[in-house]
């Protein structure tokens, strides 16, 4: 069986300004990383160089233009482009815009996310997330992001994934800031919700760009036939989703799914099969995606996929993955209507996967770390470039 995606389809790759430019060192995640103490457990190792994209992005991109892909999604580093408050640095815009340029010349449209977990260390000092002035600071930053690279930017994402790093900043504890405060996370949560509506209100008066939210969002199923955890599933997927989309719905043009795992829930607690699964132990679930996407119907939005991928160093499940994910949003769109535009896999290269270093391997193209962080294509990456050429998922070729 053959699915065949519209014309207009957007294939893509996606990928974020700290996890592969190198050198981040004016950030908060910089400053975990070199304040380790040998007790913390994270992060596993610090970032370094990453993959020197900050100088070989024209290596990378044309890697992207290779496989015939017609979108590129990438983030700006805040800490780069305002070093210090309220100074704006010309070389590092003059350096993203040569970037951004490159892209362009590729035929590529451009997915560009002002803030992908990463905060400048003045901002830190000022509490970041957890101030009262957050919003001010922030939208003041993606106001300049706009101005600067509009004339290159297609589609604007504000902040990648809210609820990840109020998870993982402030209840386990394992991302900057590491700290471990359910109330703290509230409030965090609230008031990054705050900065996503402000910015968007404050570059709206000014342009007519198209501004969306990135959303992680994983689908939660009741284990069994009981009914206390079916609804226990559908509380933690109403808990998980919606609260954080209902607050800012008016306030954005799409929404960028980043989908990854589904959980089975049993007796309050998350119980999955062990099968098939990522490195990190992940459960993959095609299902999961279909039902994220069709949940998202009710906000009448067009929907991009803004992540999606497996950590896999091996190669071994990723094409079978991008297949499967692939003809299920393929579904979603045929067979259930869901606004699905897009589709952008996570992500290029191997990069780094913040408090576990650099040993989940992401990329359709291996980094070698031992020489010279040379790329190396994976078979996945021949794939998803049949893909991105022909708009065709064919059921039996992986
Ligand atoms: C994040 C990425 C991360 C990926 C895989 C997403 O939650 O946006 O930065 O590398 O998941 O863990």
């Amino acid at each position: 069986m053959k699915y065949k995606f519209p014309k207009d389809f957007l294939w893509g790759v996606s990928t974020s300004a700290y996890q592969t430019e190198g050198n981040g060192s004016n950030t908060d995640w910089w400053f975990h990383e070199t304040h380790k103490k040998h007790t913390d457990k994270y992060p596993e190792e610090p970032s370094g160089i990453a993959n020197d994209f900050w100088n070989r992005y024209e290596e990378d991109i044309n890697l992207v233009s290779e496989l015939g892909c017609n979108s590129f999604r990438i983030s700006v580093e805040w800490a780069r482009i305002e070093p210090t408050e309220g100074t704006f640095d010309e070389e590092a815009i003059f350096h993203y815009k040569k970037i951004l340029q490159y892209a362009k010349s590729k035929n590529l449209k451009i997915f560009l996310t002002i803030h992908h977990f990463t905060i400048p260390l003045w901002f830190r000092e000022k509490g970041g997330f957890e101030s009262l002035s957050a919003a001010k600071y922030f939208s003041r930053y993606a106001l300049k992001v706009v101005e600067e690279f509009n004339d290159y930017v297609d589609f604007y994402i504000t902040i990648n994934e809210i609820e990840v790093l109020t998870l993982m900043g402030y209840i386990r504890g394992s991302w900057a800031p590491m700290k471990k405060n359910n109330l703290l996370a509230i409030w965090v949560h609230i008031n990054l919700l705050n900065c996503h509506n402000r910015a968007y209100k404050t570059i709206k008066k000014k342009y007519s760009a198209k501004i969306g939210l990135v959303k992680n969002i994983s689908w939660y199923e009741g284990k069994g036939d009981s009914l206390l955890d079916k609804l226990n599933a559908r509380a933690a997927f109403f808990i998980n989703n919606h609260l954080s989309l209902i607050p800012v719905s008016r306030n954005i043009d799409f929404i960028g799914l980043n989908y990854y795992f589904s959980n089975l829930i049993r007796n309050f607690i998350v119980c999955n099969p062990c099968d098939p699964e990522s490195d990190l132990g992940w459960w993959i679930s095609f299902e999961g995606l279909r039902n994220t996407l069709v949940s998202l119907r009710r906000y009448n939005k067009d929907i991009y996929i803004t992540e999606n991928g497996l950590a896999d160093a091996e190669d071994e499940k990723r094409s079978w993955f991008i297949k499967n994910m692939l003809i299920t949003a393929h579904q979603a769109l045929d067979a259930n209507d869901v606004r699905v535009k897009g589709y952008f896999h996570w992500t290029l290269t191997d990069n780094y996967e913040w408090h576990h270093g650099y040993w989940p391997q992401f990329g359709l193209v291996k980094i070698d770390r031992k020489d010279n962080l040379k790329r190396v294509k994976r078979k996945s990456f021949n794939y998803y470039k049949m893909i991105c050429k022909t708009g065709i998922i064919e059921d039996t070729i992986y």
